[in-house]
């Protein structure tokens, strides 16, 4: 069910990923998968561009995206979502902003450290002041920092920017991480804004713990997801805000329409084909995922046995810990001498050196080579 995209089928498709490298250099850095789109959300928009759906879309929250996503959390994620407290939004970045700008207090956000680069400079173009919490390299699992989280809202901060799955510590937090984190928010009255958008990607059968299922997290959380990570649409731009209480629901319901109105209908139309119909493809693609995570430890361990990677639940996307080969900017040196483009991991923590994120989602045949390459660029 999963195809792999030729070299110039990527090419052709995936121009962010692929077109903004040089030829001869194979990319794993932005996350986008080297794979055909699923065929339920391609006959979705062959039906909607057939039938001259190229208007606005459907403005106000529920309706059959709302009925789509309610349908999908329940089944994939056991999550019980109120169909009419899904907001559609034009992605996931915009979610997080529009959020922060509207409902969140005001006053400092805790942003877990390394984390999604762009999201490093959300707190300074929303006003507030940024407080890292951040992972110390050399622990042996990634986890939140639950006593920093306290004293950073003790002394002022008011937000939480959690990620969940988290990119790039691929973790899945479980339920009684994220009830720590509860308790912490709570005792400080301060908010939550989830970033669920790796949530169709939890492997090994894992489960994903929305923050909203969360006992007494409603008042003080929105959750912003999406299905662009899990099926490769990510520019077709639909995400979802997802609320489980009135008073945050209508609150974001009735900003104004200049602040949230560019999600696109044929978004809507593929997300709502890939909650509908994309069960099994996404089955298939979590197999596949987790077949080249364990080929790429396989890798390392043979041909970089002195990379550290923590084990990857969750995403496709692996944070490798390279200090061991002496390179400050293992990515660059990548680039240069083995031809192979990584995220360098400075870019997810400022001043963090030795550390790149690679993006497994392509080929057992590619990740051999990106492998292959990083090895002898570094050694
Ligand atoms: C954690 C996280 N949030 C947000 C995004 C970006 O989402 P969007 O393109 O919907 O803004 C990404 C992209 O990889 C991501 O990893």
């Amino acid at each position: 069910m999963i195809r792999d995209l030729t070299d110039d089928e990527a090419r052709a498709a995936l121009v962010c990923k692929w077109g903004e490298v040089e030829p001869d250099v194979l990319p794993a850095w932005v996350a986008e998968m080297d794979y055909a789109v699923a065929e339920p959300v391609v006959e979705a928009l062959h039906r909607a561009v057939s039938a001259g759906m190229t208007g606005y879309p459907r403005f106000g929250p529920g309706g059959p995206l709302g009925e789509a996503y309610a349908g999908f959390a329940h089944r994939q994620l056991g999550s019980t979502v109120d169909p009419v407290k899904v907001l559609p939004t034009v992605d996931v970045t915009a979610g997080v902003r529009l959020v922060l700008d509207t409902v969140a207090p005001a006053g400092g956000l805790v942003f877990p450290v390394p984390g999604y680069s762009p999201q490093l400079a959300i707190a300074e173009i929303t006003g507030r002041r940024r407080h890292d919490l951040v992972v110390d390299p050399d622990a042996e699992r990634a986890e939140l920092d639950l006593d920093r989280l306290d004293r950073l809202l003790a002394d002022g901060a008011r937000v939480l920017l959690l990620t969940q799955p988290h990119n790039p510590w691929g973790r899945a937090f479980t339920r009684a991480e994220l009830e720590g984190v509860r308790d912490v928010v709570e005792r400080h009255g301060a908010f939550v804004v989830s970033d669920e958008i790796h949530a169709p990607l939890v492997l090994d059968g894992r489960e994903h713990v929305s923050y909203l299922d969360v006992e007494g997290t409603a008042d003080h959380a929105v959750a912003v997801v999406a299905a662009s990570k899990g099926f490769n649409i990510a520019g077709l731009k639909c995400a979802q805000l997802v609320t489980a209480s009135d008073r945050l629901h209508t609150a974001l319901a009735e900003v104004p329409m200049a602040r949230n109105d560019s999600w696109s209908v044929l978004g809507v139309e593929a997300s709502v084909a890939a909650y509908t119909h994309g069960d099994d493809w996404l089955a298939a693609l979590r197999r596949r995922l987790a077949a080249q995570r364990d080929l790429l430890v396989a890798l390392l361990a043979e041909h970089l046995p002195l990379a550290r990677l923590r084990p990857v639940e969750a995403t496709y996307l692996a944070w490798i810990d390279l200090r061991a080969y002496g390179h400050d900017d293992p990515a660059a040196v990548a680039l240069e001498r083995g031809r192979v483009r990584l995220a360098p991991g400075h870019d997810y923590q400022p001043g963090l050196g030795g550390h790149v994120r690679l993006n497994f989602a392509t080929s057992p045949e590619r990740l051999t080579e990106i492998v292959h390459r990083l090895a002898t660029a570094l050694t």
